[in-house]
């Protein structure tokens, strides 16, 4: 491969370099980051935007939060990693917080999101083997068009996107594959009798903040206790405070918990298990996490599954504290109040353009829909181009699809600043017009 001549800007120059030696599998805004703090990311011209994407949701506690930048200092020079071959000081306080926080009985610790749902994907089908007693290898997994639960080969086993699989079979078999926000599929699925789990995102984030209808989630549960499946919901991008509760599966419960935190123990009304990784760390390292009741997580035995660095000291210290910062910060109550905000403020822009569709979200995860057209001279008017702008204004989104734009904040961003980026998102439709 050529050597490209170097370049000018430091921009180019980051640029030109990971277009060179890194791999192709991102398409990313070009904008090269340098430095973040809470809302603020800075590129390395020194120019500053609104993050507006929190890395796809794992950045809720804001940039380079101070109190878990102390934390991670501190546990770097104390102990990093020991591996589930010990015991280590934190592991035990890490899972008991969780689980209190979250109302289960047990925590299962991994690193990524993608391992969070291979753990209960595993766990499931143990399940059904071993309690609801399917027949050996027939345990089936039923899943969502639409869906997005990563990248490995059996998680994209589960895909309906041609992009996530093509040229990548052959793939894990045993996924049902059914509409989503559409319960008498549902139904119709979960007379098979080896059906072992209902695995489903309460809102489809990477198709585009994709809402279901209030009664979804909570119907959805009740069939799934009614045929004795597990509900696994996938809350790696809506948990943790985004959707304006700790979790997106408890928004249709109707529960009324303070600050967003579960003390509902009715586990009729819940899922049976919760996948969560992302804002559990506050973008600081990869931790992720199955919560389960004993009766199902007790199907895991040692030797049965596992993680070199999964439940290290460094993950369990810091993601306590990532929790604590959401509830010390009420991340929920301003998740939740925002959002409403930020939703009026884009209703406005549907009204004023006509090729802005659509606002949808909850909390702080929304999505505007816009339609996609041509410039007077013939170049393209997408949510591709819609974010350059914004890019050139000061605030970094990123598109889904050709038509939708997400905005995901950190959820320790004001009023004040939001409603700066509201004005900037407004000039910003204003020039695409
Ligand atoms: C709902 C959902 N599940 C799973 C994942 C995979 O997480 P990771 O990228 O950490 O593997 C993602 C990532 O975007 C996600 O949004």
């Amino acid at each position: 491969m050529q050597e490209t001549s170097t370049p000018f800007t430091k921009t180019q120059q980051a640029i030109a370099l990971e277009d060179r030696y890194g791999a192709h599998n991102y398409h990313p805004l070009p904008v090269v980051l340098d430095r973040g703090q809470g809302v603020f990311v800075w590129d390395v011209e020194g120019k500053r935007y609104y993050d507006f994407l929190s890395a796809y949701s794992a950045v809720n506690q804001g940039h380079c939060h101070p109190r878990l930048v102390k934390v991670m200092q501190e546990q770097a020079a104390r102990m990093t990693l020991t591996s589930r071959a010990f015991y280590n000081s934190l592991l035990g306080e890490y899972a008991k917080t969780v689980c209190k926080l979250f109302g289960y009985d047990r925590l299962l610790p991994m690193n990524t999101g993608a391992e969070a749902v291979e753990t209960a994907l595993k766990m499931a089908r143990k399940w059904g083997y071993e309690k609801k007693g399917i027949p050996a290898g027939k345990a089936k997994i039923v899943v969502c068009e639409g869906n997005f639960h990563g990248r490995t080969i059996t998680v994209i086993s589960m895909s309906t996107d041609p992009d996530s699989t093509g040229g990548f079979g052959p793939f894990t078999p045993g996924f049902e594959v059914i509409p989503y926000d559409d319960l008498p599929a549902l139904e119709k699925a979960l007379e098979d009798p080896n059906v072992c789990a209902f695995l489903v995102e309460p809102i489809q984030g990477e198709r585009g903040v994709y809402v279901p209808a209030e009664d979804y989630i909570p119907k959805a549960i009740a069939l799934c206790k009614e045929r004795n499946v597990l509900f696994i919901a996938d809350e790696i991008q809506t948990g943790i405070a985004r959707t304006g509760r700790l979790l997106a599966s408890c928004h249709n419960s109707r529960c009324a918990c303070p600050n967003g935190m579960c003390t509902d123990p009715d586990t009729a009304k819940r899922p049976d298990a919760v996948l969560l990784a992302k804002a559990l760390s506050g973008g600081m390292y990869p931790v992720s996490a199955v919560l389960a009741n004993e009766e199902v997580m007790e199907v895991f035995t040692p030797g049965t599954h596992g993680s070199t660095y999964g439940g290290n000291p460094m993950g369990a210290h810091i993601a306590m504290e990532s929790l604590a910062i959401v509830t010390d910060e009420d991340l929920c109550g301003n998740a939740e109040r925002l959002g409403q905000l930020f939703r009026a403020e884009m209703q406005k822009l549907v009204e004023d353009y006509p090729w802005v569709k659509k606002v949808r979200g909850r909390g702080l995860l929304n999505a505007l829909l816009i339609e996609p057209r041509k410039a007077a001279d013939g170049s393209p008017r997408t949510a591709w181009e819609l974010c350059l702008l914004l890019r050139d204004n000061g605030l970094l989104a990123k598109p889904t699809h050709g038509d939708i734009i997400r905005f995901a904040p950190p959820l320790v961003i004001t009023e004040e600043q939001l409603m700066e980026c509201v004005n900037i998102i407004r000039t910003s439709v204003g020039q695409f017009a």
